[in-house]
């Protein structure tokens, strides 16, 4: 009989990215006895290569504001976005960034000395009617390592307590309420309990499901697919960023802050397209539209390289002093990746998949929702998520970039706070169930036991692959049916896997298997979700229905997967279209053109 170690604690983060990290905080800080479970050392959590920044209304380089600000996300969201979610955003925005500088984060600076910030593509002033602002509040292009080494040693020093090189596996779920979760701690090859008045994941995002993504190995969502196994749904799984400037072949982040900077876009005639795409903002344009002008272009016969497959970045035309400054890290990101000397060439890029817009259905508390009857948005007690892993929603059908870092702290801030109103500190919890975890197990054995014949690596391989061809910018009925038979296929496929390891101690060929396994669910709920919509919102662009279509799919999908028949069950539910109490009305929708 497996030998669990049982932990009591008020609140059980998992994830020590930004979001994990200001939720434990803030958790610690209101006196909660609370735990951050992580998979990998909390600073080398997946927030460190955030580059470009974080948004705030600041006005530190020129006039702004936080209405703004608001306008420009429910915009960028193409009208998917919570807009109560997304004023709590902006408005808390500043103070979220302010607690960081006080916190000792190493911003740059401005001459005023002031939190220096930058243009990031779809920031705009007066409602959209006015030029591009600088909200972007940036440590050089290594804006998420200072964070997270700032969010880190104030943890420690609120005694908060890290569980580092754990493997979380499941929810603890009994009668619709959570208790806790389940977690391998790799380095010696035990199974803990965690008990807890509140569970907040805070498990990144699942972009190592595509063949090409910006993400770190580790981002396999395994935060969503604890929510799918629990049997509650996920939301907006078919909104996936592609971040246009990965490098070409080896997929790695040039912030949208070098276009921030003054660097622009070229095709193979040297013409800089996005003036007639975006004739406003240019190469400041949104993200998905930048990512589907690229591939337009190459598609076009325009691309540039020997294959015209993919598009040049410049930056050999700003001062060096600035690229010194402001933007060391992606000059050296392009030397070692590209062999590009950024001084003198342009690096060669293309759209990478960079961002989940999908997760964890949440309010902007931090509380897990779920369809209930006839509540769309019933509370699952005890049961929190926050970051990339969550889906709030404030970035609805496409996210602004530098809109992450501050959901990030913004809603790990909210999150902490709502546990201190609403646990006490070391309350009575009842004991868990005598079969809490059994589930765990079970899957830990199978996989140990399995002895298929395709190694983890070889599906894992194909699946990127087909989210690669068939869930990318552009998007076609034909092609995402095909896709959706091909990862139904895949799916059951990993009944015939091979786990050769059978220890559990350090035991990375069952890690991978079970990351795969997490990997799968959600491309299975992200292939429907896609397949379903037959409108064009965001980065959802389908070619087969071009236009946004609010009357029919002005709404968010949520998304359930049974495991058991390799199903998936999908269902809606309405944007939030509150009208504001004070500050703005109800931005209403139009077309989205800049
Ligand atoms: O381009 C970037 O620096 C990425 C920022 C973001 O995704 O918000």
């Amino acid at each position: 009989m497996t030998k669990w170690i049982d932990h009591t604690y008020d609140v059980v983060v998992v994830g020590a990215g930004g979001s994990g990290l200001r939720a434990t905080l803030g958790a610690a800080q209101a006196g909660l006895k609370t735990a951050c479970v992580s998979k990998v050392f909390p600073t080398r959590s997946h927030t460190v290569a955030a580059q470009g920044g974080i948004a705030a209304s600041l006005g530190n380089m020129g006039p702004d504001d936080w209405r703004w600000h608001m306008y420009d996300t429910v915009k960028g969201s193409d009208w998917l976005g919570d807009q109560d979610s997304i004023e709590y955003l902006c408005r808390e925005a500043p103070k979220a960034v302010y607690e960081l500088e006080h916190w000792g984060m190493p911003f740059s600076r401005n001459e005023d000395g002031k939190i220096y910030q930058r243009p990031f593509g779809g920031h705009t002033t007066e409602f959209g009617e006015g030029p591009p602002v600088q909200r972007t509040c940036a440590a050089a292009d290594r804006t998420g390592h200072a964070m997270l080494h700032t969010l880190y040693g104030q943890s420690l020093r609120n005694e908060a307590e890290f569980f580092i090189e754990y493997f979380a596996l499941d929810l603890i779920m009994e009668d619709g309420v959570c208790r806790g979760i389940t977690a391998w701690k790799l380095d010696d090859g035990t199974l803990h309990r965690f008990r807890a008045q509140k569970v907040i994941l805070a498990t990144g995002g699942y972009g190592r499901v595509f063949f090409s993504a910006t993400s770190a190995h580790t981002c396999t969502g395994d935060g969503n697919a604890m929510v799918l196994r629990a049997g509650l749904p996920l939301q907006d799984m078919e909104f996936i960023q592609f971040h246009p400037t990965g490098i070409y072949g080896a997929g790695c982040l040039i912030t949208e802050g070098a276009r921030g900077e003054g660097g622009y876009l070229t095709n193979s005639e040297g013409e800089r397209f996005m003036e007639r795409y975006a004739p406003s903002v240019k190469d400041l344009a949104p993200r998905d539209m930048v990512s589907r002008a690229m591939v337009m272009e190459i598609r076009e016969g325009r691309g540039v390289g020997k294959d015209k497959d993919h598009i040049f970045l410049h930056l050999d035309h700003l001062d060096p002093k600035v690229l010194a400054a402001r933007l060391p890290g992606i000059s050296e990101t392009a030397k070692i990746f590209s062999g590009v000397d950024v001084t003198r060439e342009p690096i060669p890029v293309l759209p990478t998949c960079h961002y989940n817009m999908g997760g964890i259905q949440t309010n902007y508390h931090g509380e897990v929702l779920t369809k209930k009857g006839k509540d769309p948005d019933a509370i699952v007690p005890g049961l929190m998520a926050v970051g990339e892993a969550a889906c709030v929603s404030v970035h609805g059908a496409n996210r602004l970039g530098s809109n992450s870092l501050i959901d990030l702290v913004v809603f790990g801030r909210a999150a902490g706070m709502r546990c201190g109103e609403t646990i006490k500190a070391n309350a009575e919890q009842k004991p868990l169930s005598k079969d809490a975890g059994q589930s765990s197990l079970d899957r830990l054995e199978k996989f140990k036991a399995a002895s298929g014949s395709k190694k983890t690596s070889e599906i894992r391989l194909s699946l990127q692959k087909a989210m690669q061809e068939h869930c990318a910018v552009f998007r076609t009925e034909e092609s995402m049916e095909e896709g959706v038979d091909k990862v139904t296929a895949i799916a059951e496929s990993i009944k015939d896997v091979v786990v050769y390891d059978k220890t559990m101690v350090w035991n990375t060929d069952l890690m991978e298997a079970l990351e795969l396994d997490n990997l799968i669910c959600q491309a299975m709920v992200t292939m429907a979700s896609a397949n379903n919509r037959k409108e064009s919102r965001g980065a959802h662009a389908h070619e087969d229905y071009v236009d946004r279509d609010d009357k029919k799919w002005m709404k968010h999908t949520l998304a359930w997967y049974d495991a058991d028949k390799n199903k998936v069950k999908i269902n809606y539910r309405p944007v939030h279209q509150h009208t504001m109490t004070d500050g703005i009305d109800y931005i209403k929708p139009k077309k989205r053109v800049y």
